[in-house]
Formats: C-alpha cells, sequence, structure tokens
C-alpha cells in the first residue's frame, strides 16, 4: 500500500502536506456515525487523504463527488479538462477502490438525492462565493451533531474565506472552530457556548491574520520577487516540505 509520502509526491494536486495530515486526522477522528463527503475531488488526492484516515477509524466509505471537468480556473488554465481516469487510477495504485464511491457529478445535484446522515465533509469544489455558499446551504442540514465541516483554499479565495467567516466562525452552530494552513473546520453542534462562541472569535482574529500573512507572502513570491533564483528556491522548499509528515497509523 502506498505511502501518504507517496501519494503526496505521486498524485498532483494541491493539497499542502500539513494539510493532507489534517485531513487525514480529521477523517480517522470518524466513529461510522455517518458517510465522509468530498466535494471536488479532482486526481483523488484528498480524496486518498480521507479514505486512509477513515480506515483507520470508523472505516466510512468516502463519498467523492465532482463532475471532472475542472472548475473555470481550470477550464482557462488547461482548456478542456477530463480528470476521472487518472482519479480512478490514482484510487487504484492506493488501493482504496472499496473506500471510495465517486459521484461524477456536480455537488447541488448530488446534494439533492443524498440521504446518508454525514459526519465529515470537506469542501473544496467551486472557490467563487457563491459557489462555496450553494455547497454549505445544501449540505448543512445533512452535517448530524458533532460532525465536522472543512474547507479547503479558505485564505486565497475572498469567497471561501467569507464563507467561513460568515457561517463558521460567527455561527451559532459551531465549536472548536480551528485551522490548518488554508483548511479551516469545526465541529456542528445544535447551539454553541458563549464560551465556545468567544473562542470561535479569538480563533478568527488569529485565522484573518494568518490570511493576510499567507496572501502577503504569495504576492512577494509571485509579483514582487518573481525571478529564477526564488523559484528555485520556493521549489526546494516545497521538496523538502513533502517528506516529514507523520501520519499517526503509519509512524510505526
Ligand atoms: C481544487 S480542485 C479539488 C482538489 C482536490 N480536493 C485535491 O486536493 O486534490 C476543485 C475540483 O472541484 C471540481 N468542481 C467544480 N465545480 C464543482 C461542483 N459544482 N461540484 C463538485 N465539484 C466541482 C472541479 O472539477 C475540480 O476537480
Amino acid at each position: 500500500m502506498q505511502t501518504i509520502e507517496d501519494i503526496l509526491t505521486s498524485v498532483d494536486g494541491w493539497l499542502n502536506p500539513k494539510e493532507a495530515h489534517r485531513l487525514y486526522r480529521l477523517a480517522s477522528e470518524c466513529k461510522g456515525r455517518g458517510a465522509i463527503v468530498e466535494i471536488g475531488s479532482w486526481k483523488g488526492k484528498s480524496t486518498i487523504c480521507l479514505a486512509r484516515g477513515s480506515l483507520t477509524g470508523g472505516k466510512a466509505k468516502i463519498h467523492a463527488i465532482d463532475p471532472h471537468t475542472g472548475s473555470p480556473e481550470h477550464s482557462k488554465e488547461f482548456g478542456a479538462v477530463w480528470t476521472f481516469d487518472e482519479f480512478r487510477r490514482n484510487i487504484t495504485a492506493a488501493g482504496m477502490d472499496e473506500m471510495v464511491i465517486p459521484h461524477v457529478d456536480f455537488s447541488d445535484a448530488v446534494a439533492r438525492k443524498f440521504n446518508e446522515p454525514v459526519e465529515l465533509i470537506f469542501i473544496d469544489g467551486l472557490h467563487e462565493y457563491e459557489g462555496v455558499k450553494t455547497d454549505f446551504d445544501a449540505w448543512f442540514p445533512k452535517v448530524i451533531d458533532h460532525g465536522t465541516m472543512a474547507f479547503h483554499d479558505t485564505t486565497g479565495w475572498p469567497g471561501v474565506l467569507r464563507v467561513v467567516c460568515e457561517d463558521v466562525f460567527k455561527s451559532r452552530h459551531f465549536r472548536k472552530v480551528r485551522f490548518t494552513k488554508s483548511i479551516v473546520h469545526g465541529e456542528k453542534v445544535a447551539q454553541n457556548t458563549f464560551a465556545e462562541r468567544v473562542g470561535n472569535r479569538i480563533m478568527l482574529c488569529a485565522f484573518l491574520t494568518h490570511a493576510f500573512l499567507e496572501r502577503w507572502q504569495w504576492r512577494l513570491l509571485h509579483r514582487y520577487l518573481d525571478f529564477p533564483i526564488t523559484r528555485s528556491i520556493v521549489a526546494f522548499l516545497k521538496r523538502r516540505q513533502v517528506k516529514p509528515v507523520p501520519m499517526p497509523a503509519e509512524s510505526k
């Protein structure tokens, strides 16, 4: 079976190693009280992290939802997109065929016919405000009490950032809202306590500072210091970053 390090290097995608680790942990903490859902699978990198994590937890299958035709920004960059064949190959290579149920469709269409309770959902599909908000509104009611909602790309995409600020950090229905790089996740509850709301607001201040710094770091490297030497240094640091992510079930 592939290690998480193999997945991080061999499967194409945008997931940072620390984010991969976070997804693995979130899935491994599930108790099997509901399904695990992923919106936006691309070529399967995050899907495999969730599936591997779930195997060490409640063993719920991963419902991987993606039309596999890419998002608007991918079409602009790559032209016509079709990722399903590579997605399948990557899932098979990771030995996760039994754990993954692909839905080759748009998230809102799947939401209309999806009747299972959801214990964990990872939202990484459309990144503009309307798309993320539609996903949030469609899937929030399906998430069980003490289930988790997680979002990717919250620091670089203003629409995703707005949804997590308004509907997660400031909501009365989430507690223990935390972030790892660009992933924000929180535990859904019927009603959070005053102390939990204060905790979420403190976390929001820390998150907004982190998001601001991440955006400036990106601007600095991609606009103001975009020279061959800085590109080489960044590529070198990224390669180094891939290695040391211990996964609980693998660090024997
Ligand atoms: C950023 S990529 C996902 C990356 C993936 N989670 C990973 O970490 O490897 C976004 C994906 O969302 C998919 N997508 C776009 N619109 C969608 C929608 N309405 N419902 C579900 N997926 C969608 C795209 O096809 C694309 O594969």
